[in-house]
């Protein structure tokens, strides 16, 4: 999909070729005297158009505008999360109806609010998205250009929608590897997905593979891998925009292909959805290939465990006891808490990057699914100033996140009588008792834990992957770019206007 940003106010949108216009009208807005304006001025008084957010009037070939099909929406107070709904609601109509849209146009009646115009490209990115790989047809109603009309276009609107461009990018990266079956997105083509993100300017990437996961002593992330089949894939990724000396910002992704449970086996009525268990790992991927479209000047090394959770003759036992490369032995008394076995090793293998911060990113409770449903992720971070950042970038966002407790008396039932810690506690505060399991190998660098279990996919009729925390992330690592603002002028710059996603 073509994205393109576009200096033109209502009157010079409408003589713009396109199929389809929509117009985002906010509430007190005063139409011009041109036809368009005309129109809009009457249909307000009659009250056909409703500036609430999402409300839709539907026009067909209208005199002066160009595109055949004009959608009028509501945008309300023209706040991003409005917009995003009014958008939504655009699309939802454009894309039940025929023929297909392929060249869509859309346009801010006034000048959008800060973050609007992000939410907006990124509505229609998320609503026109469809998942094409494993099917034997291609999809015919995929938009091919979308253009975005903003009167002036200043430079800060350049810049946010140069952004919201690569976040596009990124997260259908991270929904596409997500949404692959268990058989087409095994570990070690995880490993091949990565690897072709090192073709891209600043990234390069290492896959390690079963023997030196071993010489580096791994010995958590190799019990879960026994069961499998498939040989478990140690991927690092690096994006090199700053100077060596900087210290990296690190994200671990948890890469489970699929997770039946193994041993302590799930079970099947929607078992088909651990294939979503390397969310975490998509939205690896899908900030690497957003961070090769802005080149920031920031360090980041990703880091991605991936094996499958199988039962088997040589997979794990519930009550098997594994030194991971910490040094800690961990007794595995459920095999399907596989998350924090992979994630641990990984996180001992950051402390050799001496990161600025390590930030994981797991799919890694269905208590953290009770807690807070399919809106906000986990957020659990024992340094207030790490998970305030956070937080805050998921807001800017508009990928929401809640920050959770890590109390030490939640880590009571993890105490094992046969190693140093187990690998669960009981049922209650699971999404907690997971964090605190994770928190005991991360002594020696500011840490923050992103349970993503309820919103890396979405269940029933439009299952599926979201391609969040994508979104949260890159906008936590841009915030991490030193003055950041000089950053941003030089980099609209030298921007192009149009840019592809
Ligand atoms: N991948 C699952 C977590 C999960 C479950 C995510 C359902 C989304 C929906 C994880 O590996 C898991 O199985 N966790 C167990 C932990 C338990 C055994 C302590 C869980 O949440 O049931
Ligand atoms: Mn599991
Ligand atoms: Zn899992």
């Amino acid at each position: 999909m073509n994205f393109v940003l576009l200096s033109l106010d209502l009157a010079g949108a409408a003589k713009q070729p396109a199929d389809a216009l929509v117009v985002l009208v906010p509430a007190g807005y005063k139409p011009g005297k041109d036809g368009l304006g005309t129109l809009m001025t009457q249909a307000l008084k009659a009250g056909e158009l409703d500036t609430q957010a999402g409300k839709l009037l539907a026009l067909y070939r209208v005199p002066p505008v160009r595109a055949a099909r004009v959608l009028l929406v509501g945008a309300g107070e023209g706040s991003a999360r409005q917009v995003r709904q009014a958008m939504q609601a655009a699309l939802g109509v454009l894309r039940s109806g025929s023929p297909a849209v392929k060249k869509l146009l859309f346009c801010f009646a006034v000048a959008p609010q800060a973050g609007a115009l992000r939410a907006a490209v990124q509505a229609v990115a998320d609503t026109s998205y469809v998942y094409t790989t494993t099917k034997s047809k291609a999809d015919g109603r995929s938009l091919a250009r979308v253009s975005v009309a903003v009167r002036g276009a200043p430079a800060a609107a350049e810049t946010e929608f140069a952004r919201a461009v690569a976040t596009v990018t990124g997260v259908e990266f991270a929904k596409e590897w997500a949404n692959r079956p268990a058989n087409h997105a095994t570990p070690t083509l995880l490993a091949g997905a990565a690897r072709s993100l090192a073709k891209l300017p600043k990234v390069s990437c290492e896959v390690l593979g079963p023997r030196e996961v071993a010489r580096l002593g791994m010995g958590a992330f190799m019990a879960v891998a026994q069961g499998s089949e498939q040989p478990l894939r140690f991927i690092v990724l690096r994006y090199q925009g700053g100077n060596k000396l900087q210290a990296p910002t690190v994200l671990v992704g948890k890469g489970i292909s699929f997770d039946t449970g193994g041993i302590s086996i799930k079970p099947a009525p929607e078992m088909d959805e651990m294939k979503f268990d390397m969310g975490g790992a998509a939205s690896v991927l899908g900030v690497f290939r957003a961070l090769a479209e802005l080149k920031p000047s920031i360090n980041v090394v990703g880091l991605i465990p991936s094996c499958e959770n199988m039962p088997d003759g040589r997979a794990v036992k519930p009550g098997d006891v594994v030194t991971s490369m910490s040094g800690q032995t961990i007794e595995i008394l459920n095999t399907d808490a596989e998350g924090r076995l992979i994630l641990c090793d990984a996180l001992s293998y950051a402390e050799r990057l001496k990161p600025a911060a390590v930030v994981d990113i797991a799919t890694l409770t269905g208590a953290c699914v009770i807690a807070l449903g399919a809106v906000r992720s986990g957020l659990f971070s024992g340094d207030d100033a790490l998970a305030q950042r956070l937080l805050a970038a998921g807001e800017a966002a508009q990928d929401l996140a809640w920050r959770m407790p890590l109390d030490e008396d939640y880590a009571e039932g993890l105490k094992s009588n046969f190693a140093d810690v187990a690998n669960v506690a009981g049922r209650a505060g699971g999404a907690i008792t997971a964090a605190k399991f994770l928190q005991r190998f991360t002594a020696k660098f500011p840490w923050a834990h992103l349970d993503i279990a309820g919103t890396a996919w979405k269940s029933g009729a439009g299952k599926g992957a979201t391609g969040r925390p994508v979104g949260l992330l890159l906008e936590f690592l841009l915030g991490q770019e030193k003055g950041s603002l000089l950053g941003v002028q030089r980099s609209s710059k030298r921007s192009a206007r149009t840019r592809k996603a």
